[in-house]
């Protein structure tokens, strides 16, 4: 009898564990929270435009040649689309260059990322 009521907890806390290990947040899941997950977006010029002119060209240049902020003609050579989705919704420089997390629309900086991406 005792036997039965031991394996019985044995297979409850094997289930327990199981469940466990499904539903406890993984480390991959955990660094993918801190780095912000790019939406996938089709890149339309136009609007990328539209946004750099109204959020970036104070700080970057009407060509995106630089002034407060650097030139940002060739940044596709030196960053990819992430690096750059990441700097733009963060921020960069302690607050000189402004985080857009709360101005833009993911999708926004997401296509601006990918915009920019390809200048090379
Ligand atoms: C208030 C001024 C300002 C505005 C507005 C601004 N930036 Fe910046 N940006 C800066 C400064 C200053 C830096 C340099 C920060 C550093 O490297 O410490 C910078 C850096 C960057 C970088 C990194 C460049 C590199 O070589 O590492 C990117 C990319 C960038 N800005 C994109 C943008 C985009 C896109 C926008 C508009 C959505 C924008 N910035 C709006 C001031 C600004």
């Amino acid at each position: 009898m005792q036997k039965w009521i031991m394996s019985g907890i044995l297979i409850v806390a094997c289930a327990f564990a199981a469940v466990l290990m499904f539903t406890l947040p993984g480390k991959d899941q955990v660094a993918q929270e801190e780095k912000p997950q790019m939406p996938a977006v089709t890149v339309s010029a136009e609007q990328a435009e539209a946004t750099v002119k109204a959020n970036c060209i104070s700080c970057h240049g009407t060509d995106l040649q630089g002034g407060a902020g650097p030139n940002l003609q060739k940044i596709g050579s030196e960053l990819s689309a992430e690096q750059l989705y990441g700097i733009i919704t963060k921020g960069k420089g302690g607050g000189m260059m402004p985080s857009f997390k709360d101005k833009l629309k993911d999708e926004e900086i997401a296509n601006v990322a990918m915009w920019l991406a390809e200048k090379k």
